[in-house]
């Protein structure tokens, strides 16, 4: 069954309470963390978290677009994350191994991020230990920006070595998923699908939640 991770960077801030509670249908809450060195945005952060930890049980996904984010995945747990996810790019391998068990030490889920231009190799030393794999399908940084097809190849990569050696790690896609791309990537073996303005653009969001499930 394909899990939809509707991103708030496309909700209203000031309405954030009104807008996590339409999408309710979902199966996790994407937050999207931006330190405006890791990428040139800078978005929310660990107050926002809490906030948003105090007004659902659903599930939070928090996608950490900063540098040496293992300075900070214990405080995104404690504000209530339940899977914290780390680029690769972000760090040496040593930290991001640290950072994957300081998440596991506090009880969460923990996931790697590969930017486009990372190739699906990069993840065989993670593989095995961690809980997602985040495949982004557009530069990160932004919400709206068009889908890239040309990283099914490289979702399609991961899915295998996930099938080989860890079944029960998911693997997600971030950026440009809409009615029109959804189906490509599910086809390429992803099975949670992060979708900014998709949703939140929609007239009637828990039908485009149920349309792109595929
Ligand atoms: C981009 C973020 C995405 C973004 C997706 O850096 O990681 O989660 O919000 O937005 P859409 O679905 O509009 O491309
Ligand atoms: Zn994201």
């Amino acid at each position: 069954m394909v899990k939809i991770a509707p991103s708030i960077l496309s909700a209203d801030f000031a309405n954030l309470e009104r807008d996590i509670h339409r999408i309710a249908d979902a199966d996790y809450v994407h937050v999207d963390v931006m330190d405006g060195v890791f990428v040139p945005n800078i978005s929310i952060g660990i107050p926002v978290v809490q906030s948003i930890r105090k007004v659902t049980d659903m599930f939070l996904d928090v996608h950490l677009m900063i540098v040496e984010p293992v300075r900070y995945v214990e405080r995104f747990c404690d504000a209530g994350a339940d899977l914290v996810t780390v680029h690769l790019e972000s760090d040496t391998a040593e930290n991001i191994h640290a950072a994957i068990d300081k998440i596991h030490a506090k009880g969460k889920k923990a996931g790697v991020v590969l930017k486009p231009g990372t190739p699906a190799e990069a993840v065989l030393p993670y593989v095995e230990k961690v809980e997602l794999i985040l495949v982004m399908t557009v530069e990160p940084g932004f919400g709206g920006q068009k889908f890239m097809a040309d990283m099914m190849p490289k979702v399609t990569a991961i899915r295998g070595y996930i099938d080989e050696k860890n079944p029960a790690c998911e693997l997600e896609v971030d950026g440009g998923v809409a009615p029109d791309t959804c189906r490509t990537c599910i086809d390429a073996g992803a099975n949670v699908l992060v979708a900014g303005s998709a949703v939140y653009k929609a007239a009637d969001i828990p039908a485009r939640i149920a349309e792109l499930r595929g």
